[in-house]
Parts: C-alpha cells; structure tokens; sequence
C-alpha cells in the first residue's frame, strides 16, 4: 500500500462505517420494495431476465467467488473477466445483488489496496481477487484449498454439494432451505476436514470472519433457498426469475450483515467435529 492509501485508510474505513450505519437506519425508515419490483427496468434482472449465461471460455479469467463469476458468465461484468476497474465492481455489485452502496465501495477498495492499485483508477482481472489470505482463505465451503487445488477458479462439486445437503429448513412449498445452523455445521465440518487433509493449511479470526461472511451472503441476498443456491454454485449462473432476497431500499448494509455473520461464526464448532470423530474412531 503507498504511503497516500496508508494515511487516508483509517478515514475511509471511518466514513463507510458511518454512512453503513446512516443506511441501516434510512432503511428502518423507508418502504422496502415488494418483491419482484427491485430491479428497475432496463438494468439485468429486470423482471428475473438476466443476460444470457455463457460459460467460462479458455483464457477467461475468473476468481474463488462464486457471484462476482456468475456476474462475468452473463456479461454483468466482461465475460472475459479481465481489465476490470474497481469502480465498475461497486456499481454492478450494487445493482445486481442489492448490497448497501458502503459495501459495494468497501470490498472492491479492500480489494484494491491488497492488490497495491489505486480504487480511483485502478484495474484488476477477476483471478487476481484469489491472492491467497487476502480474501481467499484455507477452509472454504465451495472450493478446496489453494495447496491441494492451485486453480480456484471453479468450484469443487463435491464440496458444495456436502454443503447444500447440511440444509435441515423448508420453504413454504418444502423446498430445502439453508439456515444459520447449517452454515455453521458446514463450516465447522470443513474447517475440520481442511485441517486434516491440508499439512500448509492456516486459520486466524480475521479469515474466520471472512468464511463467515462470504458464506451468509447465502442466507441473506439468497435467503437460503436451496434451488437458488443451486445453479449457482454449481454453474455461477443466476436462477431464472431470481431477484436479490435483501427488499430493503438502501440494500444489505454491513451493520444488518453482521446480524447473520456473528451468529454463523460463533456456531461454529470444530473441537465438537473433532471429538466425534475420535469417538468413532475409538469404537
Ligand atoms: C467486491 C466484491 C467481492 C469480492 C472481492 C469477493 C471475493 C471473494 C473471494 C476471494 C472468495 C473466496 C473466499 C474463500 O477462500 O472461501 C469469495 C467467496 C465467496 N463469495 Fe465473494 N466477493 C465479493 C462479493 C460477493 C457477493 C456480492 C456475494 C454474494 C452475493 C459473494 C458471495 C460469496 C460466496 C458465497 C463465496 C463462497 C464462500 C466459500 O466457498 O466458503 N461475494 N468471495
């Protein structure tokens, strides 16, 4: 980070915490939209169209977030995922998943600065937002770990389909549904499997909270409905007719995040994974 990001950084990071919290209020306040009314029209998604979905190319470039690729696999972002300004990404996060705008300008220019680029002017390619414990991070529920696997550009089936089957709630016409538990027990699980079979595999709070985060934005934006999730995380292609679950005017702000992440994280269990495996091993 240059001197310039290093001295202005504590500010920013003031300002968006306030102008989060100035939102969760405004969004008390005002009406939130009915459903299937959010996306204006003449943006994607309007009336759940999304642009047409077309698979990762060879030599497209993409990251170890299943969104931002669905985003570039239906032209939201370039295709190719290359050349892309941080700016660009606040903008299409906010419109394509209604996230507050103080997290749709807070993790592009986290981003920036852990990739040494200005947020102002800067451009990145979607592979380059996996540099490893920066977001990207030991233990994930939808890709293996960077040792075993290098390219975390797709997701690893088999893991999320663990993760998909963890989900114990129902929608009203019985379709599967994701809840805090799960997630918790499906992080806990994975944290313990990863600890097991990665001998460089690393853990701190800070990417703890991350892997709590990344993976509530399932129970939030995706209110964990299953068949949403599915295409998803498996192909990162948008459901059809799907809009964000988040209805609020000023979108999903960090403050109303935390409401989930914390929870999540704190249900996480590794020792109790830990101890019933021993006792199986035992018997
Ligand atoms: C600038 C915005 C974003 C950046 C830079 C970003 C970056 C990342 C990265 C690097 C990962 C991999 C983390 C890991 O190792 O597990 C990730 C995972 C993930 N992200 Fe994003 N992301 C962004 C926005 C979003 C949004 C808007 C959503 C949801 C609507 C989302 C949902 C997820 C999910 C579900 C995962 C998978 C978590 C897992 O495998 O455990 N992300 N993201």
């Amino acid at each position: 980070m240059g001197l310039l990001q290093k001295l202005t950084k504590p500010f920013i990071d003031i300002f968006v915490l306030v102008w989060d919290f100035n939102l969760l209020l405004l969004n008390f306040v005002l009406p939130s939209y009915k459903p299937g009314h959010l996306v204006p029209e003449g943006q994607a998604g309007h009336g759940g169209k999304w642009p047409e979905y077309i698979p990762p190319k060879e030599g497209d470039s993409r990251s170890a977030c299943p969104m931002i690729n669905a985003m570039a696999n239906h032209g939201i972002l370039p295709h190719d995922g290359k050349n892309i300004s941080f700016k660009e990404l606040n903008t299409k996060l906010r419109q394509t998943f209604n996230f507050a705008p103080s997290f749709c300008f807070f993790v592009p220019k986290f981003s920036a600065d852990f990739l040494d680029r200005s947020y102002w002017g800067g451009r990145f390619d979607l592979a380059e937002l996996s540099k490893h414990n920066a977001i990207e991070h030991d233990g994930s529920l939808t890709r293996q770990d960077v040792a075993i696997v290098p390219d975390q550009a797709k997701p690893d089936l088999e893991l999320v389909d663990q993760l998909l089957k963890e989900a114990t709630g129902t929608m009203p016409d019985g379709s599967p549904l994701l809840t805090k538990r799960d997630l918790s027990l499906a992080l806990s699980k994975r944290r313990y499997a990863a600890r097991k079979s990665n001998p460089a595999y690393t853990e701190s709070f800070f990417h703890n909270m991350f892997g709590s985060s990344n993976s509530s934005t399932m129970l939030t934006i995706f209110g964990g409905r299953v068949n949403d999730l599915t295409p998803m995380l498996t192909e990162e292609r948008f459901p059809d007719n799907w809009e964000p679950r988040i209805l609020g005017r000023f979108g999903l702000t960090m403050a109303a995040f935390n409401a989930t992440v914390i929870p999540v994280e704190r249900g996480v269990d590794v020792k109790k994974i830990e101890a019933s495996h021993a006792a199986t091993e035992a018997k």
